[in-house]
């Protein structure tokens, strides 16, 4: 029987009877063993795939919880900035409980899929001409100023949320793997995972702590550049963030596992991206792929130790940003006439019949 995580975790983390027994069943994501990519790499390589949970993005584990507090704690609002995931989530769990929602996403820099999510679950979507470093930076003034509740990652009961994802991995390899790579943006779910395994590790569920390693893109790569960037750009539009809310979170997270916050290119991003698609028929968004892309880096620069286990997490679902898949084709989409001949001109060329 399948449970949410406010359930299925529910000792680690701040239920009470009071809670609003809230789900729309997040959780419980495939970890799939990456076996082409693996043997390529000569490690042990899994795909912890976020896109799975039911608004497509990892973001429901936090949100879950986020969302539930608030309700508990008497707000009838709540509000993000976005660059798109965020906002979905929010705007369903909103939805299932009958708040408000509204949310700020950067004009022209968000995914058609996330759009029309927040759209159809009923938010009050503002697009604003600012990116999403100023978008937050606005939204925590008016929380702070109205009753209403922020619930972007700094809200705490979205890390609380999310750390189960880091127990999950754990539960379904039977132990921590030795190193965990994950995209970061504005830094809340490095930040959730190591403080998942820490907790885990207390607990005894685990014996020994992952190496944490942490990527960005490097146009927005502020943690490894060390200092904040004013027009953070990448294709990847949901780490298109310059000054992480989490940062010194971030690098305690790389610090104290001995691992590291890297950077990848576009270009490093867009190949892993495809890479992911075609090798392990698994589809995530560009931003996702940045973890991969970050460990096939470590590999060309002889630093992924061979045999190890290695967990890649997929933080959200490829069919969000369609716009990308398609640009990113190296092969164009063929036009042809409704006619056999025209299919097996293309099958027997391609196939050399
Ligand atoms: N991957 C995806 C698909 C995301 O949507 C995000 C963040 C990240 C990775 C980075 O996670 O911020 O915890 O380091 N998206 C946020 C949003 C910012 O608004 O949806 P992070």
């Amino acid at each position: 029987m399948r449970q949410g995580i406010l359930e299925k975790y529910r000792p680690f983390l701040p239920v009470t009877e009071q809670t609003p027994a809230l789900t729309l069943y997040e959780g419980e994501t495939p970890l799939y063993h990456a076996a082409r990519l693996s043997q390529e790499l000569g490690v042990q390589l899994y795909l912890k795939f976020e896109g799975a949970n039911p608004t497509g993005s990892f973001k429901d584990r936090g949100m879950v919880l986020a969302i539930a507090k608030a309700k508990e704690e008497g707000s009838q609002a709540v509000m993000c900035a976005s660059t798109g995931n965020t906002s979905a989530s929010a705007a369903a769990y909103a939805a299932k409980l009958g708040l408000d929602c509204y949310v700020v996403v950067p004009h022209q820099h968000i995914a058609l899929g996330k759009l029309s999510q927040a759209v159809m679950y009923g938010a009050k979507v503002l697009a604003m001409e600012g990116n999403f470093d100023q978008a937050l930076e606005l939204v925590r003034e008016i929380t702070d100023e109205y009753p209403i509740t922020l619930v972007n990652s700094i809200n705490p009961y979205r890390i609380e949320g999310q750390k189960t994802a880091a127990f999950e991995v754990c539960d379904q390899l039977g132990q921590a793997p030795d190193i965990l790579a994950i995209p970061v943006g504005n830094a809340g779910n490095i930040t959730a995972y190591w403080k998942g395994f820490n907790e885990y590790a207390q607990a005894r569920r685990i014996q020994h702590l992952p190496i944490m390693w942490g990527f960005e893109a490097e146009g927005s790569a502020a943690i490894v550049r060390g200092v904040p960037i004013e027009d953070p750009e990448t294709i990847a539009t949901a780490i298109r963030i310059g000054n992480p809310a989490s940062w010194q979170t971030a690098v305690a997270a790389a610090t104290e596992s001995k691992g590291l916050i890297g950077s990848v290119t576009d270009e490093e991003i867009l190949d892993a991206y495809r890479m992911i698609a075609r090798m392990e028929g698994v589809f995530c968004e560009p931003a996702s792929a940045a973890s991969v892309a970050g460990v096939i880096k470590q590999h060309r620069q002889d630093c992924l130790p061979a045999g190890s286990t290695v967990v890649c997490v997929l933080t959200g679902n490829g069919l969000k940003d369609p716009t990308t898949a398609l640009e990113s084709l190296d092969v164009k989409l063929e036009v042809i006439p409704c006619s056999k001949e025209a299919i097996l001109q293309h099958v027997v060329m391609e196939r050399g019949l």
